[in-house]
C-alpha cells in the first residue's frame, strides 16, 4: 500500500488509500473553552473491506466519521480523500464527493429515511441525490425485506428500517459507506440481519467505516482502530 501520497498523482498499480489521516485533531470551541475531540489519530482507510472505529463513548468515533464525512473539519494535522489533501478541496469538490461518493448511516432507523415516503421511494430518493436513475432491480430482495415497496417506511420494524437504510446507502453507488453505530438500536436478532447487509455491501467493493462498540460488528472489521478519549489506542488488521 502506498504511503502518504498526498497530492501525488497515483502510480500505476500503486493503490492509494482511500482516506489517509496524519496527525489528525479535532477541537470543538464551546463557551466554555476549546474541548479536543480527537487528538493526533494517524491511520489509513483502505478502498475496500470493513473498518471499524471502535471505542467507548466519548472517544471520538462520531467526530471521526464527521470528518470522514467532509461535513466537519479537522483543526490540525492532514486528512486526504484518494490522495488528495482535503483542505485543497474547493467548498464545490468537497459538496461534490460528499453528494456523489459518501453515504452515510446514523444510529436511529427514522433518521436514515424519509417518513412520509414508501420503501421504493426512499431508494430511488437516496440514488437520485447521488444523480443515479434508481436503485437496482432485486435490492429489495437482497435486503431480506421482499414486497414492501409500497410501504410506508413506518410500517417496518427498526430492524428492517436500518437494512433500508444500508439499501439507500448503496443505491446512491458511493466509494464508501459511513455508519455511526448502527446497530446499538437493535435487538440481537435485528442486528445479526443489518451485520449480514453490511458484510455482503462491503462483499460488493463498497468500503465500510463503522462506529461502534457492539462486539459483533467490531469482529467483523478487517481493521480495527481502537479510540479512547480521543486517540488511538492500537490499530488491528494492518497487513505489515
Ligand atoms: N459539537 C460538539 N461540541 C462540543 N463537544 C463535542 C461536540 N461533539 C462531540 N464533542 C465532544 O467530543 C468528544 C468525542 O465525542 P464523540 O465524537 O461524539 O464520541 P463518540 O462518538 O465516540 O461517543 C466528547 O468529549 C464529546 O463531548
Ligand atoms: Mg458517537
Amino acid at each position: 500500500m502506498a504511503e502518504s501520497l498526498f497530492d501525488a498523482e497515483p502510480l500505476f498499480d500503486e493503490v492509494v488509500p482511500l482516506y489517509e489521516l496524519r496527525g489528525a485533531h479535532v477541537e470543538y470551541r464551546t463557551p466554555a473553552g476549546v474541548v479536543p475531540a480527537v487528538e493526533d489519530v494517524t491511520f489509513d482507510v483502505p478502498t475496500d473491506g470493513i473498518t471499524v472505529l471502535a471505542g467507548p463513548s466519548g472517544s471520538g468515533k462520531s467526530t471521526l466519521l464527521r470528518v470522514l464525512g467532509l461535513i466537519d473539519r479537522h483543526t490540525a494535522g492532514a486528512v486526504a480523500w484518494q490522495g488528495r489533501d482535503i483542505r485543497n478541496l474547493s467548498h464545490r469538490a468537497r459538496r461534490a464527493v460528499r453528494r456523489d461518493r459518501i453515504a452515510m448511516v446514523f444510529q436511529a432507523p427514522p433518521d436514515n429515511l424519509i417518513g412520509h415516503l414508501t420503501v421504493a421511494q426512499n431508494l430511488r430518493a437516496a440514488a437520485q441525490s447521488a444523480g443515479r436513475p434508481d436503485a437496482d432491480d432485486g435490492i429489495l430482495e437482497w435486503l431480506g425485506i421482499p414486497g414492501t415497496g409500497d410501504w410506508k417506511v413506518g410500517a417496518l420494524s427498526g430492524g428492517q428500517q436500518q437494512r433500508l437504510a444500508f439499501g439507500c446507502a448503496m443505491a446512491r453507488r458511493p466509494a464508501v459507506v459511513l455508519a455511526d453505530e448502527p446497530t446499538s438500536q437493535l435487538d440481537a436478532a435485528s442486528a445479526a440481519l443489518v451485520l449480514d447487509v453490511l458484510t455482503r455491501l462491503a462483499g460488493e467493493g463498497v468500503a465500510v467505516v463503522a462506529a461502534s462498540h457492539d462486539p459483533d460488528l467490531v469482529s467483523l472489521g478487517q481493521r480495527v482502530v481502537r479510540l479512547r478519549e480521543g486517540r488511538v489506542e492500537g490499530i488491528e488488521g494492518v497487513a505489515a
